[in-house]
């Protein structure tokens, strides 16, 4: 069996990969339980990728209710060894609008009630993973050299503010998270990228900005469709650029 050179989490309005060839479909067990959906394998411009629905690829799994161990568990149960994590986002500051990527180099982890460890079994060892980075910086770095090759704009930072969901955050609430120096909001970066550092996976995040988060914008109601036709529009550059980062 060839290894997979990356596995890719798509989150809201990136629940296939564009470009997917000799797609091998994977239903997973895991001692977690089950994913959120199917694993895809596949070929995607001439690299082996493995791709999965973070909400399952109808959309039916919200935020709070992910498996996120499952879901990474049946990663790595495929050989997957590096996770780029595709979240879908609302943007805060200046230089992170609608239609914007960005790989982010930090978090703050607002959500609450999730399971965010792999150690709540009854005898297994506590983890004290280091997290002071939550993302793996090799697999950044490999992100930001992606996106210059094949063209894609990227901003190279930022602050990753994970909130519980679903509901979309309160003018107040994005106002705290401001001072508290997030530029991006999104509901399903945490536990993920803590649960992958747990089980030995590197992981990184590109987060693709669908609309100002609330109270940052021109005041207008935040709708799916703007969402959704945001992501699809800062999508286009995605299939080289992942594959860009699976040869690497
Ligand atoms: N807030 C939280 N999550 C999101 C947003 C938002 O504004 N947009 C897309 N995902």
């Amino acid at each position: 069996m060839t290894d997979i050179a990356l596995a890719v989490i798509g989150g809201t309005g990136v629940y296939k990969l564009a470009d997917l060839q000799d797609v091998d479909t994977r239903e997973i067990d895991t001692a977690f339980g089950k994913p959120s959906g199917p694993v895809r394998i596949g070929m995607l411009l001439g690299q082996r990728v493995a791709f999965l629905a973070r909400h399952g690829e109808g959309h039916s799994v919200p935020p709070h209710l992910i498996n996120y161990r499952a879901n990474l568990a049946a990663l790595k149960q495929i050989g997957a060894k590096r996770v780029l994590a595709l979240n879908t986002v609302g943007g805060i500051n200046a230089g992170f609008g609608p239609r914007v990527l960005a790989c982010p180099d930090q978090v703050i982890d607002y959500t609450w009630g999730r399971i965010s460890t792999i150690c709540e079994e009854p005898g297994s060892d506590v983890l004290h993973i280091d997290f002071g980075d939550p993302y793996t910086t090799m697999l950044r770095h490999k992100i930001i050299a992606a996106a210059r090759v094949t063209g894609v704009s990227l901003v190279a930072r930022g602050c990753y503010g994970a909130t519980q969901g679903p509901r979309l955050e309160t003018k107040a609430e994005i106002a705290r998270m401001k001072r508290d120096g997030c530029d991006l909001v999104g509901m399903t970066g945490m536990p993920e990228a803590a649960l992958a550092r747990e089980l030995g996976l590197d992981y990184a995040c590109l987060a693709i900005v669908a609309n100002w988060a609330a109270g940052c914008g021109t005041g207008e109601e935040i709708t799916m469709a703007e969402v959704l036709s945001n992501v699809e529009a800062a999508s286009n550059g995605l299939p080289e650029l992942i594959a860009e980062l699976a040869r690497g």
